[in-house]
């Protein structure tokens, strides 16, 4: 079987307090404002558009939650900040200036942000931390178990290489942003996975977590190892996954290596139907949207004990400790569970995976 089973990973942090009320939420408690009814507006901000999933996946789906949740008397104020920092900076400025209720953050830059997220709380504006863990004084974070998505790709990574592999087997990792810390946790949890068993000949942090940088950083490596030499291509997610197979094949490789990924975007489906990228890691975007809504709404309306029960784990930051939190599983996207997982989340439609090109392969691993 290559399904990787993974299940719910049971959180090394502290849960004891969870749910006692001692920690972090009931703290700041007090500050929001506990009689707010539907009528709010809820401030998202999201880090970039070069990864299709902000836009597709994590921004509608949490609209619509809101919407929901408040009997579609709620608002969201979305800003996107192209992945700049600065500009992020700004957003959140204004959300301030509007005086939103609450604001969620993904940020660009996890620590400079903590400026902005000072500012909030002076303000009396609640923030909570989205897939990123944002510095400063947020009041909760939810995100996926972003160790285990690296835990994910690299066993995916030597699954697909099979029992030969060793350290004679020259590894390619294309990591994500600097200043996004989810990409040192999907480093780290991918090289306990793959250290000592094959050798990372070159590794890059990719700024901006740009496909065209990672492009250009394959090309790199294509040069100092040469382009048959290298037997996987450990990429952080599936937009890199994409600028990594264009390197490829600019350097003449017709018979691609495994290749790895993340974030299961459409495009990325179609290649690993194809075959042309071995695996994906599938998040629930709707779990975490919808989660993050819930979370936002009732830290507004000051319902604490739903607020405490959507954060039991508990997560620090460089600059907080005990921030509630929640952390929602992931699973490896492979072939082998196309239907099971986005298409039964109704995240794509097989019409749109199998389209005229790929209709062939679709038949062939039986998508239909
Ligand atoms: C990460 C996120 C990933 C991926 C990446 C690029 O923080 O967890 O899902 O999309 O950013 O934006």
């Amino acid at each position: 079987m290559r399904r990787i089973a993974i299940s719910v990973a049971a959180s090394t942090m502290t849960l004891s307090l969870a749910g006692c009320g001692v920690l972090g939420a009931s703290e700041s408690a007090g500050e929001a404002s506990p009689t707010k009814g539907n009528d709010i507006t809820v401030g998202l901000l999201l880090p970039e558009t070069a990864n299709t999933r902000y836009e597709q996946f994590d921004y509608p789906i949490f609209k619509d939650k809101i919407a929901e949740l408040t009997s579609d008397e709620g608002k969201v104020e979305y800003a996107n900040a192209d992945a700049s920092a600065d500009k992020q900076l700004a957003q959140m400025q204004q959300m301030i200036d509007d005086r939103v209720d609450v604001i969620v953050l993904d940020a660009v830059d996890s620590s400079s942000i903590a400026a902005g997220v000072q500012k909030a709380k002076d303000a009396g504006i609640p923030v909570i931390a989205y897939d990123r863990l944002a510095e400063g004084p947020i009041d909760a974070y939810i995100s996926f178990d972003n160790e285990l998505v690296g835990e994910v790709q690299g066993r995916s990574l030597l699954e697909a290489l099979g029992e030969g592999a060793d350290s004679s087997y020259k590894i390619v990792m294309m990591n994500g942003s600097p200043t996004d810390p989810n990409a040192k946790q999907f480093k780290a949890g991918a090289l306990s996975e793959l250290n000592g068993k094959v050798t990372i000949a070159e590794t890059f942090d990719t700024k901006d977590w740009k496909p065209e940088n990672a492009e250009a950083n394959m090309a790199e490596a294509i040069a100092a190892i040469g382009k048959d030499n290298i037997a996987a291509v450990y990429a952080a997610n599936d937009g890199m996954a994409g600028g990594v197979i264009k390197a490829l094949e600019a350097a003449g490789v017709t018979d691609l290596p495994p290749i790895t990924g993340q974030d299961a975007e459409l495009a990325a489906v179609q290649r690993i139907v194809t075959g042309e990228q071995y695996m994906s890691v599938y998040k629930s975007y709707p779990e975490e949207a919808e989660n993050a809504a819930e979370m936002a709404v009732a830290r507004v309306q000051g319902r604490d004990i739903q607020f405490d029960a959507l954060a039991r784990d508990r997560v620090d930051s460089p600059t907080h400790k005990g921030i509630p939190a929640q952390l929602v599983p992931v699973l490896a996207l492979t072939q082998e569970n196309i239907e099971d997982t986005v298409i039964a989340d109704g995240i794509h439609k097989v019409s749109d995976i199998c389209t005229a090109p790929y209709a062939a392969a679709c038949e062939e691993i039986g998508l239909k």
